[in-house]
């Protein structure tokens, strides 16, 4: 059989001398190698000893049964094309000849352009066989290869040091690896294809996993990271991102889990040593205080006025460090959990009358408004720690008088959500871009733009917030844009005490 390179070979069986000639011509005229029998016998005995590719077969007049010479010609050379030339035949014997595995039927031989153009797409046939078979050794390593890559990747998940968690679009588990099975205990038994809560215990993860596999958490900055802890003294950290298919379509979510355990330690050996630097520094503080304020005191209209205004000056900066050093105690009692008294019955809508008294003064210095929204139908009393109460609310609202413009407005607006309640801090100020709205509840996160840089403060407020919040199983969040304002909504929930 041809090698693709050299000339094909084709006998002709033919035992009419005129055909032979002129289909000889054709063939050498192709550039061919011509072989000629006059009969089926001897064309077979050809075959025994030359490789041939094509063989053209006059039936009619073939002295062995032509129809016989071709069966065994497919039957012995399966490579073997046999194009057969009809001559006299009736069109049945052509059907026939199909039928028994001829190639191609020539029903009028002596058409030499039927002949060339039959020959010709044999020898494509021919020469797109052997491309194929030159190239099917080159395809088998490639699927060798892709075997051995995805037991790669398998061996690579497999190991990894952190969990690691895919999900489908319907939420369902479809992957994960030992040690995400670890980390969350994940019995042996249960196997892939069930939804995300059969895997992790915690509700407001599910909640998320399932956001992001159904494709509603399509910005990534929205995404926030999940910190929690499946048992004793372990925390983990998921992130989770979705899986974003070729058209555009949310496919699921991968999700990592980081064990953060050794930083939490960390953490907390940082807050405790804070809170000891800070109740140390704490009463020399205010001493120093309060002897500055003697001193201011003694020196009113007598020393040089520039001398009253640096003491003045020193007096305003140790008040500064000394709420500094409150806000860092604070929120280091909220971080240990000793931080509510025993809850009492409270009544948020006369505590918020309460602050915005107090508070009042202030907004009036910068000509604002400040109002109190109360909800049509009184609130039932809520059973919390009014001192946390008024640390969340007074935070809020002096935030939104220190960052909102002179003459602005500020609205506290309060009203039942479910079996929540619900209070609502807007303002009509500077606003932040949205990249700002959760970090800002970061300890010490403050967002510095021209009109925020002249303002004092600490960057705690909104972690103690957050901080008294949580303890009391509620929420808080932010929603704000630039030079629009503010919105900084709390929900409390209720062991609602209904109203007495
Ligand atoms: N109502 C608000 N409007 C605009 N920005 C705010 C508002 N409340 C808080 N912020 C931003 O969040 C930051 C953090 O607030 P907070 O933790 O109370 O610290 P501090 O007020 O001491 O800076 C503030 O520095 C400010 O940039
Ligand atoms: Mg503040």
């Amino acid at each position: 059989m041809n090698r693709g390179t050299d000339p094909l070979t084709v006998l002709i069986i033919d035992d009419e001398e005129g055909i032979r000639r002129s289909s000889k011509r054709i063939i050498d005229d192709m550039g061919c190698r011509t072989l000629i029998a006059e009969n089926g016998s001897t064309g077979l005995g050809i075959l025994q000893t030359e490789s041939v590719d094509i063989v053209l077969l006059g039936i009619a007049s073939a002295n062995m049964d032509g129809m016989e010479a071709l069966s065994r010609i497919v039957e012995s050379y399966p490579d073997t094309l046999v194009i057969v030339l009809c001559g006299s035949a009736t069109i049945e014997t052509a059907i026939e000849a199909m039928k028994n595995g001829a190639y191609d039927v020539i029903p009028e031989p002596d058409q030499l352009d039927q002949l060339q153009i039959a020959v010709n797409r044999a020898r494509e046939k021919i020469l797109l066989t052997h491309e194929a078979r030159r190239q099917k050794p080159t395809k088998l390593p490639t699927l060798a290869d892709l075997g051995t890559e995805q037991s790669r990747i398998h061996t690579i998940v497999d190991t990894l040091p952190i969990g690691l968690l895919v999900t489908d679009a319907q939420g369902r588990v479809v992957l994960t690896n030992p040690m995400f099975r670890r980390q969350m205990q994940v019995p042996e038994t249960l196997d892939l294809g069930q939804p995300v809560h059969r895997y992790i215990q915690d509700d407001g993860l599910c909640r998320l996993i399932l956001d992001i596999s159904q494709g509603c958490r399509a910005e990534l900055d929205d995404i926030p990271d999940y910190e929690f802890s499946p048992g004793s003294d372990t925390f983990l950290m998921a992130h989770g991102r979705p899986v974003i298919g070729d058209d555009q379509e949310c496919q699921g979510a991968v999700v990592t889990f980081e064990d953060i355990s050794a930083l939490k330690v960390i953490d907390r050996l940082k807050s405790e040593f804070i809170a000891n630097v800070s109740h140390e520094l704490r009463s020399p503080l205010s001493t120093i205080h309060e002897q500055l304020a003697a001193v201011l005191s003694n020196m009113v209209g007598q020393a040089p006025s520039n001398e009253e205004h640096l003491i003045s000056r020193a007096k305003e900066k140790t008040q500064g460090l000394i709420s500094l050093i409150g806000d860092l105690l604070d929120l280091s009692r909220i971080e240990s959990g000793a931080v509510c008294e025993e809850p009492k019955q409270v009544s948020l809508e006369e505590l918020m009358a309460n602050i915005i008294d107090f508070l009042g003064p202030q907004a009036a210095a910068k000509g604002q408004s400040l109002t109190l929204l109360r909800p049509s139908q009184p609130l039932p009393a809520i059973k919390a720690d009014p001192l946390a109460l008024e640390s969340i609310f007074g935070n809020l609202i002096t935030n939104a008088i220190a960052y909102t413009h002179v003459k602005g407005s500020i609205e506290v607006r309060m009203s039942r959500a479910g079996s929540h309640l619900q209070v609502q801090v807007v303002d009509n100020g500077f606003g932040m871009e949205r990249r700002h709205l959760e970090r800002i509840f970061d300890g010490f996160y403050r967002v510095k733009t021209e009109k925020t840089r002249y303002i004092t403060g600490t960057g705690l407020g909104l972690p103690i917030v957050r901080g008294l919040v949580d303890t009391m199983g509620g929420t808080v969040h932010a929603e704000s844009a630039p030079g629009e304002g503010s919105t900084f909504t709390v929900l409390l929930p209720g062991d609602l005490v209904p109203p007495g």
